[in-house]
């Protein structure tokens, strides 16, 4: 049907043009664990909430220096998380990174695997635990950002207030019915990379999008104008 359809363009156009980002697998990292996935999916989407990708990767990289496992995670103080954490605002999150870390290190040291299992760590909202549980453990879980809520929002034409609680409901539950039952972790991440890339909140673009034949917005020539495209 179309929503298969949809998903198939748009994986092949991520195959085709996924950046090559640390947290990442590549090849030569396919023999990492699971857990240790989780870990780094972990870190880079807790930085990512805040700041630019490009920006992110140094931090990233300093941050599995020090701390390559969520084991040596859970032996950091406080002051040298804030620490590395500098620059990046918002250090609650560098501290639920580090109580999440002790708690899942003194529970047995396994990584939540499941969106319910993680929302039990701190720090972990609907955002991170779906990000993880998809992208690392493959559960077949939406996630979304306002990235996200832009692409969904031109796709399907939805032009109620993407700040309003209802809309946002709405918005998780048509990225639930989009997000690839196969290859969910890399679905989520396509949409991501669309609205960074392509369906940006001004000047679109639309002539070089793999879902474009899809798009709602698009086919009434309203990609430049609804609500929730300015608001994001
Ligand atoms: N923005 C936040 N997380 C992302 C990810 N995993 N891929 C692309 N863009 C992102």
């Amino acid at each position: 049907d179309e929503t298969q359809r949809l998903r198939v363009a748009l994986l092949e156009w991520y195959d085709n043009n996924r950046r090559d980002l640390p947290w990442r697998t590549s090849e030569e990292k396919e023999e990492e664990s699971v857990d240790s996935r989780a870990y780094a999916v972990w870190v880079s989407e807790v930085m990512l909430q805040q700041t630019r990708v490009q920006t992110v990767i140094a931090y990233y990289n300093r941050w599995m220096e020090k701390w390559p496992t969520i084991n040596h995670l859970a032996q950091a103080a406080l002051e040298e998380v804030n620490e590395m954490w500098a620059g990046l605002g918002y250090y609650r999150r560098a501290r639920f990174l580090l109580e999440g870390a002790n708690k899942i290190v003194k529970e047995g040291g396994n990584f939540p695997k499941t969106v319910s299992t993680l929302r039990q760590i701190p720090g972990i909202g609907e955002y991170t635990a779906g990000a993880i549980a998809s992208i690392a453990f493959q559960e077949a879980v939406p996630v979304v950002d306002g990235n996200v809520i832009r692409a969904i929002a031109r796709l399907k034409a939805v032009s109620t207030n993407p700040k309003d609680s209802v809309t946002i409901k709405r918005f998780w539950k048509l990225a639930a019915q989009l997000v690839d039952p196969l290859r969910p972790g890399d679905f989520n991440q396509a949409l991501m990379e669309l609205g960074s890339t392509l369906c940006t909140p001004s000047n679109p673009g639309c002539s070089s999008c793999p879902v474009s034949e899809f798009c709602s917005a698009l086919s009434l020539s309203k990609q430049d104008s609804s609500v929730s495209v300015t608001d994001y």
